[in-house]
């Protein structure tokens, strides 16, 4: 017998069966053929929220998060987010290794050229109210956006997919600048293709009256946020793209599931929550206050722990860096000086050293967003920009997957059993 198997023993027959081990997994199918008569269905495992059955193979991201390490095709994302460019990353992603210069100028340019978006997006935006949230006017145009490319459908074609990809790409910067100036009334800022991807997004966001002063440290700033959020393996809005992608319907309908998903307060939501928080401490004399009142349990310090990351988060270190050059740029605000004084004393306290809980990646990135300009509402758009090329990567290593199909989990049936129904006059 192999020794890479488990054996098993069903102690409600005595009878014993081998599975086969492979990559530290059982296959949750092979448990079917132990049943207890013929017509029994077989063995299923009950998982709720996955927190222990692997959904797919994948080759794009690598974490282990006790010993704090994340990487992109085998690069650590310490050495990407030093030296790489964000449209680099989303490219090594997609195809699986770093480009050469010609592939890399020709994958900006077929970026760039696609950047603008149909004018009738202008008209569906102007139906949003003026206090919509930009995260719900990004899922609403990107997900009409199939409406524009029904082409996109042909999903069996490498070459269809490939401009879908693209045309993702070019165009959610454009739809998020968009709903960025939809929600302060501000004229769309349309895109400028003699400007960087960063460049022309910061342009479009920010300019007023066709003119915005760029300043390459925060520019710079925000790629590298961009970088270190462009995949986290088969997180919950990665699962959505992938799940809704497996039915075979166009990247512009799977990538607004994705982005529904991001816009979950317990996903994407948490560097919104951090400056919540910031919002109840009146001051920086009232910090040590707080964190007492958070270490007798009236409530959690925002941004601090990690669920995968026990030792640290490898992007937080960076992050933090990152942070100090912006407030040297931008000076610091009554909030950041709370925040900063907030990580000083924690870093300090024994409670929070002994459960190892450190500033995680949306502690630091939200500040630095609104140290940037960006409203708190808007901090999960730029998380979903940066968060892009890793869905694009995921759904198309998952069409390719011949061991994937549609995504159709089993459930354990709690309901009642078969009853007669009941005419209306007879109910009590
Ligand atoms: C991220 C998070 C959900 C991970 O939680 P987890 O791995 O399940 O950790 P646990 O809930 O088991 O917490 C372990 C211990 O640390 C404490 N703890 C965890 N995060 C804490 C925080 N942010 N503030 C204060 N205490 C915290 C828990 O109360 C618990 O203490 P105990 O052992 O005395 O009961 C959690 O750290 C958290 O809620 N952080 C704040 C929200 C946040 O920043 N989320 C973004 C994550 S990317």
């Amino acid at each position: 017998m192999s020794s890479d198997t488990l054996s098993i023993t069903d102690n409600r027959t005595g009878k014993s069966y081998d599975v086969p081990v492979t990559d530290g997994t059982i296959r949750a199918i092979d448990l079917r053929k132990i049943k207890t008569s013929d017509d029994d269905f077989g063995l299923m495992t009950y998982d709720p929220a996955y927190l222990n059955t692997a959904s797919c193979r994948s080759a794009i991201t690598f974490i282990d998060g006790d010993k704090g390490i994340l990487r992109y095709r085998g690069y650590p994302i310490e050495q990407l987010a030093e030296d790489a460019s964000f449209l680099e990353v989303a490219y090594l992603l997609a195809e699986g290794e770093l480009p050469n210069a010609a592939q890399l100028a020709k994958w900006i340019d077929d970026i760039r050229y696609h950047t603008y978006v149909h004018t009738n997006v202008i008209k569906f935006l102007e139906g949003f109210r003026y206090d919509a949230h930009p995260m719900g006017m990004l899922l609403g145009t990107v997900g009409a956006m199939s409406t524009f490319y029904p082409d996109a459908k042909h999903i069996d074609d490498p070459a269809n997919r490939y401009i879908q990809r693209i045309r993702l790409m070019a165009k959610l910067p454009t739809l998020a600048a968009f709903a960025f100036r939809h929600s302060r009334g501000l004229p769309y800022e349309f895109p400028r293709n003699d400007l960087g991807y960063i460049a022309n997004f910061v342009n479009m966001t920010f300019s007023i009256g066709g003119k915005h002063e760029p300043n390459p440290v925060l520019q710079r700033a925000l790629e590298i946020l961009l970088i270190l959020h462009a995949d986290h393996e088969q997180n919950c809005s990665t699962s959505a793209v992938r799940s809704v992608g497996s039915s075979h319907v166009d990247p512009f309908s799977a990538v607004s599931a994705g982005i529904a998903a991001l816009y979950g307060p317990l996903h994407g939501g948490a560097n919104e929550a951090v400056l919540q928080m910031l919002d109840q401490i009146p001051s920086r004399r009232d910090v040590p206050k707080f964190i007492e009142s958070v270490k007798s349990g009236g409530g959690r310090l925002m941004g601090f722990g990690h669920r995968v990351y026990k030792s640290y988060d490898p992007r937080a270190k960076l992050i933090k860096r990152t942070a100090d050059e912006v407030f040297a740029q931008t000076g610091l605000n009554p909030k950041l000086e709370i925040a900063l004084e907030l990580e000083r004393i924690a870093l300090e306290d024994d409670y929070f050293v002994s459960r190892r809980l450190y500033p995680n990646v949306d502690f630091y990135s939200g500040l630095i967003y609104q140290a940037m300009g960006y409203p708190t509402d808007y901090f999960t758009v730029l998380f979903a920009i940066g968060r892009l090329p890793g869905w694009l990567a995921q759904w198309e290593e998952m069409l390719g997957d011949k061991e994937q199909k549609i995504a159709r989990p089993r459930q354990v049936f709690t309901g009642p059993d078969e009853r007669p129904y009941l005419p209306l006059a007879t109910r009590g």
